[in-house]
């Protein structure tokens, strides 16, 4: 594509953010809707956040994603939040709103979006959570307005407590929450049939001595692994032999990515353009790794 000055600019700020599938999707969408806009990634180191957002919304760029490790810090440099990114205390998305940064959040959306174009039946089912991190607490949140049958096992218990008393507090409804133990997955386990994986254990190329060895899945369940690298999860591996349905964490990023582009530009995602994008640039990374 042709640059000029009056191209627009959007990216992601992060660090680390080279490895970064957004650009890939967002300026396929750019191209395919003719907007005139780059999509960039700004490595931006913690030390750095504060000069970086007042470059950002000096030079007037559309918006931005924000990713590890500055989606809670981000928020004391917003002029105002939208509920979602409030209630969940995190922010992915940011419009500059004619020098107003308005900070959003679409990792919930993403994943609720994911489950359902997966042909989850969401008010119906009943979910298993791993993990209570920034990921897990923005579907949680998204989630809970749709089900009620929401359990969340964490490693580090005081934190998936906090969660509960926060969706408590928030939006007036329960979750039950676990530690992370074999025997209170096995439990969890057998009173649901989705489970969404958000901790990086599942993508480890050995899970022995984790809590996914000997994991008891059952080919009527949905298995979300939202963590994604260059190949198949182990967890989604396991779980496709075991016949589940199986969904990756690109389908999530396809999605949060959606909701983000409809944001700045106010005109619906091209998603299928974002989806192939993503898969061609996959291919291509799996070959030049093949090298
Ligand atoms: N697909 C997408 O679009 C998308 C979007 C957002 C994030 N993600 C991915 O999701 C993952 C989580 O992101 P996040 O922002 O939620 O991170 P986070 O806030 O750091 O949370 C990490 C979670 O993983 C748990 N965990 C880490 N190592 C573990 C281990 N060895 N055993 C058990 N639990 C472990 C942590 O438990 P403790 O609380 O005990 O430490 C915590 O619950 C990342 O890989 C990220 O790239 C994907």
């Amino acid at each position: 594509m042709l640059i000029t000055g009056k191209t627009r600019v959007c990216g992601i700020i992060g660090n680390p953010v080279e490895h970064s599938l957004s650009p890939v999707m967002h300026n396929a969408a750019f191209a395919e809707l003719g907007i005139d806009c780059v999509y960039v990634p700004f490595r931006v180191l913690p030390e750095s956040l504060k000069d970086a957002v007042h470059g950002l919304r000096s030079q007037g760029v559309l918006g931005f994603n924000v990713t590890f490790p500055h989606k809670i810090e981000i928020i004391k440099h917003m002029q105002k939040l939208n509920q979602t990114a409030r209630q969940i205390g995190a922010v992915n998305t940011v419009l500059n709103a004619k020098g107003d940064l308005v900070g959003y959040n679409t990792d919930g959306i993403g994943a609720v979006e994911a489950l359902r174009q997966n042909g989850v039946d969401l008010p119906n089912a009943g979910f298993t959570i791993l993990g209570a991190g920034g990921a897990a607490r923005a579907i949680v949140f998204t989630l809970a307005e749709t089900t009620s049958r929401i359990q969340v096992l964490n490693r580090t218990f005081e934190k998936a407590k906090k969660l509960k008393r926060e969706v408590k507090r928030k939006l007036r409804r329960d979750i039950m929450v676990l530690p992370l133990t074999k025997k209170c997955l096995t439990q969890a386990l057998s009173t649901t049939n989705v489970l969404v994986n958000t901790t990086s254990v599942g993508a480890n190329a050995d899970p022995k001595g984790s809590f996914l060895d000997e994991l008891g899945l059952d080919r009527r369940m949905t298995v979300f692994d939202i963590v994604y690298g260059q190949s198949e999860s182990m967890l989604l591996q396991k779980a496709r032999q075991q016949g589940c349905r199986t969904i990756g964490g690109i389908e999530m990023l396809l999605h949060q990515g959606a909701s983000a582009f409809e944001i700045w530009t106010g005109r619906r995602a091209p998603i299928e353009t974002m989806r192939r994008a993503l898969a061609s640039h996959q291919v291509k990374q799996a070959k030049d790794n093949a090298w």
